[in-house]
């Protein structure tokens, strides 16, 4: 008799929330019962509300039951969920669960449909076929499909990928890299980990497709060390691939070289940018270069080369398989296919939402998030990371279209969207974000280094009500000269959230006196 099989996520969230501790009980009840199971975790759908989101498979379908405690293991057993049972935590068919089913899956399609680990599940489900493709098109083809995409790096300054591979495409060298930046610093992002603990695969083979375009020998995963679990199934996927002849020399006959090397960070968040990224895969301190050269003519050891985030990487492989015409198709205007919005914060439903470009923020925070947690209003959001600017309740209209939030003085970067009800006190935000950058500047400018710590001084001023007025025109000009002056990002955009707040949330610094800090 056929096994049933039962899907338990091995993903950090629904680790976080039991789904270890699920697996085991489902293993051990299922034993002492005598029921023939297979157990098979899977990656996270992303509906990270849901978990940890437990499916049976009955017939050709997936039943998916959510917020799976090992204390119901036995009443589901009980209920006959093996048969799909009626049970107060069974939600229905996973395909037709409307949080999924309302998405553009082209990136994440595969992330808690296959076994991550499985090479023949990967290979079932077109693993490889994009890689395949490419030796038969050849590099010129890859690229030029990437540039009608119109795909953008998704890792924050949304520079256009295909320009970036034909750069190093046309640059001479007789070494090349991929360096995928896996660093994910940014405040409520989690796309890049549940891509890599989802199908670690899929990102491999996006890595030798970018090599394979460029000329590229080795790449190189700089992966932050707050991922243990994704460190863990890459290692073993990467020794997978290896083994059957995905990497390595010749690759299946190709003629082509590419193997991938894992390397941990160490906890710092600037070395999420690119040239501190390519100094500490170096060995040496996370300190930002100089631009130019740009990574693409002189990167990493000061050969050519590719650095891109994740998701940008592993957007490429359907790109290939589908046509870049296809991948255009979603979106608006310069903002094309699809980015992997994460919902976090004061959110009922927070998780993973790949949408094409142009929905507004509000329809991502209702229709998907179901509003704040804790039933409050919305005040403010913060969209790209720590160094985005905060949106007000009136923003909430806006596309998310990299242009019109350029227009606002926002940013999309990794697509990370943190919502905040009427409680929070935004002075304190402003702090924050200052703070932020003083503790995490990598030193080498001054306007950021020295900046920064005084900017938290400006507002520690206008908090306690000294000399509001003055103060606040004195971090206006610092904001300026962070902006105007530092030489990379980290500084010169640490002025947006602080704006925001100086523009929309002034009366917030009278009220932070009162609040605890
Ligand atoms: C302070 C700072 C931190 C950054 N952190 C990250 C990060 O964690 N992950 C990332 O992919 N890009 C990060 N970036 C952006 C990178 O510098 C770079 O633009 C990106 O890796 C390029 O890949 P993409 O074209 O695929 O977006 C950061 C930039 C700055 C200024
Ligand atoms: S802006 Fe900050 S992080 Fe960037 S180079 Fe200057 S000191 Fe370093």
């Amino acid at each position: 008799m056929a096994r049933t099989r039962i899907f338990v996520p091995r993903e950090t969230a629904a680790v976080s929330v039991g789904a270890d501790e699920v697996a085991i009980e489902i293993a051990r009840q299922a034993k002492q019962r005598g029921d023939s199971i297979q157990l098979i975790r899977n990656g996270s759908w992303g509906a990270t509300w849901l978990e940890p989101l437990v499916e049976v498979g009955v017939e050709d379908k997936r039943i998916a039951y959510g917020n799976v405690e090992a204390a119901d293991v036995a009443a589901l057993f009980a209920a006959d969920f093996l048969k799909g049972g009626d049970h107060a935590r069974r939600i229905g068919p996973t395909i037709e669960i409307p949080y999924l089913i309302r998405q553009d899956r082209w990136t994440f399609w595969r992330c808690g449909l296959i076994e991550p680990l499985s090479l023949d599940d990967f290979l079932a489900h077109q693993g490889f076929t994009a890689l395949q493709k490419a030796f038969d098109i050849g590099a010129d083809a890859v690229i030029e499909a990437v540039k009608a995409s119109g795909l953008r790096g998704r890792g924050g300054a949304g520079f256009p990928t295909g320009i970036k591979w034909r750069t190093v495409a046309d640059t001479d060298s007789d070494q090349k890299y991929v360096a995928c930046n896996a660093d994910e610093g940014d405040s409520g992002t989690f796309s890049d980990r549940i891509l890599m603990e989802g199908d670690p695969f899929g990102l491999i083979e996006s890595m030798a497709l970018a090599g394979f375009a460029v000329g590229a020998s080795r790449g190189y995963i700089y992966l932050r060390s707050e991922y243990p679990l994704a460190r863990s199934i890459l290692t073993r996927a990467i020794e997978t691939a290896r083994e059957a002849g995905w990497l390595g020399r010749d690759i299946r006959g190709s003629g082509f070289d590419f193997d991938i090397e894992l390397h941990l960070g160490a906890g710092s968040y600037v070395c999420g940018e690119e040239t501190a990224m390519l100094e500490s895969l170096e060995g040496k301190q996370g300190i930002v270069r100089y631009k130019p050269p740009l990574p693409a003519i002189e990167g990493l050891f000061g050969k050519p080369t590719v650095v891109n985030t994740v998701v940008t990487l592993a957007s490429v492989p359907n790109i290939v398989n589908l046509g870049g015409d296809k991948y255009a198709g979603y979106g608006v205007n310069r903002s094309t296919g699809t980015l992997a919005f994460q919902l976090a914060g004061n959110v009922r439903r927070g998780g993973l939402v790949e949408k094409g470009f142009g929905l507004t923020v509000r329809e991502l925070i209702e229709d998907w998030g179901g509003g704040t947690a804790s039933g409050r209003p919305v005040k403010a959001v913060q969209v790209g990371g720590p160094l985005g600017a905060y949106l007000t309740a009136a923003q909430l209209d806006t596309p998310l279209d990299y242009e019109a939030f350029t227009g606002i003085g926002a940013m999309i970067g990794h697509g990370g969207i943190v919502v905040f009800d009427d409680t929070v006190n935004m002075a304190r935000q402003a702090r924050f974000a200052m703070e932020f950058c003083a503790l995490e500047s990598c030193g080498k400018c001054t306007p950021c280094r020295i900046g920064s710590t005084r900017g938290v001084e400006v507002i520690d001023r206008m908090i306690a009500g000294i000399d509001r007025e003055e103060n606040y025109d004195l971090l206006v000009e610092l904001c300026d000269t962070m902006e105007g002056a530092s030489l990379c990002a980290m500084g010169g955009m640490t002025p947006y959230p602080v704006r925001s707040v100086l523009k929309y949330f002034a009366e917030d610094f009278s009220a932070a006196a009162e609040t605890d800090v």
